[in-house]
């Protein structure tokens, strides 16, 4: 069901509380809505508000801009950051000025076949410049309409995407479409934050769904974890007749760094010629233990446990970074959390054992 009264609640609070003096607000036409969507683009609007008037002082008009040496448009977007957007922008203007005899045009289509105009921007500077009724639906608007209407999932999923356009189009007052993109984006920046939501005085706090349920922090969902690369290694278990256990130090930057782990054969070499050549040690036959997987930010490591006595040759103890573990007196040192649970295991095996 959408509700009647979302955009009477917001158009009455934007009147009260919108900004109407933003500098992109006088004189708003389209090519300097247009400039202040793009800086507006992961920049706050205090950040944005020089930029703006330095940028509009020196191309006032599109054909300025379109003409000018793109050096001098980055320049004037020294700081801002994402410079792409200050290419597209410019590049986008020479492409105005040819193909549309410099007007900025004033459909949804034409605008965003330019280069860094997507749907919600193309809506922004219709329904800002022109009040044409259009939706837009830019992180902070997902945002609200997600918590109003209680969707779930992440708005990077298409599911979720196409409910928030349908939402976006469904929710468009008949007038007044400019204040109205206006005051859910600002009401999107200010109350109804990301981490700390100020519920008390938001004009949708009565027909919210996530505040009304006491789950505003579940909305929007949370992004789905991506599928991770792949990684496979062997870890060797290298044990003496001591029931000692070879490990060595990580260095000190990297995965586990500066922990203790079991020495790791490349996946396509010999086992027992690798660690000949690496240890000098000569190898019994040599067992397979289960697999284990552990989940970095990543990457997902796959690690093939390999077991095997040593059964003689000389150990290069010099290396400071290789220590004999005894499983019986286990020492206290920092373990790669995998395998101190392998460890552990032998542990346990060897306590029931012996
Ligand atoms: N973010 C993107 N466009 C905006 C606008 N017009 N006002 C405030 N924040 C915005």
């Amino acid at each position: 069901m959408i509700q009647s009264g979302f955009a009477p609640r917001l158009l009455a609070w934007y009147a009260r509380h919108g900004r109407r003096d933003l500098p992109w607000q006088q004189d708003p036409t389209p090519y300097r809505v247009w400039v202040s969507e793009i800086m507006l683009q992961q920049t706050q609007v205090r950040t944005v508000i020089p930029y703006f008037r330095r940028f509009c002082q020196r191309f006032a008009d599109l054909p300025d801009l379109a003409q000018a040496d793109q050096d001098e448009v980055l320049h004037l977007w020294t700081g801002l950051g994402y410079y792409a957007r200050a290419r597209n922008l410019h590049q986008a203007a020479g492409r105005v000025l040819a193909e549309h005899g410099g007007r900025v045009p004033q459909q949804l289509e034409p605008l965003m076949a330019l280069p860094g105009i997507g749907r919600s921007t193309a809506g922004a500077i219709l329904s800002l410049a022109l009040g044409q009724c259009q939706p837009i639906l830019d992180g902070n608007v997902k945002r609200v309409l997600a918590r109003c209407f209680a969707i779930a999932g992440h708005p990077s999923q298409a599911a979720v995407q196409r409910q928030l356009w349908q939402l976006a189009e469904q929710l468009l007052p008949e007038q007044g479409c400019g204040p109205y993109n206006q005051a859910l984006m600002d009401l999107g920046a200010s109350l109804c934050s990301r981490s700390k939501p100020d519920c008390a005085p938001c004009p949708l706090s009565g027909i919210c769904s996530a505040r009304l349920q006491g789950r505003t922090a579940e909305f929007p969902g949370r992004r789905p974890s991506k599928a991770l690369p792949q990684r496979a290694c062997r870890l060797l278990i290298l044990r003496d007749e001591q029931d000692r256990v070879l490990l060595h130090r990580r260095p000190p930057s990297g995965i586990w760094g500066g922990l203790w782990s079991l020495p790791e054969c490349p996946l396509d070499e010999d086992i027992a010629v690798w660690a000949g050549r690496r240890f000098g040690v000569k190898l019994e036959s040599v067992e397979q233990l289960a697999v284990v997987e552990h989940s970095f930010s990543h990457f997902q490591l796959q690690m093939h446990p390999c077991q095997t006595r040593i059964t003689g040759g000389t150990l290069a103890v010099m290396e400071t970074e290789l220590i004999w573990y005894n499983l019986g007196q286990p020492e206290k040192i920092g373990l790669a959390a995998p395998v101190a649970r392998l460890l552990a295991r032998l542990q346990a095996q060897l306590q029931t054992s012996g």
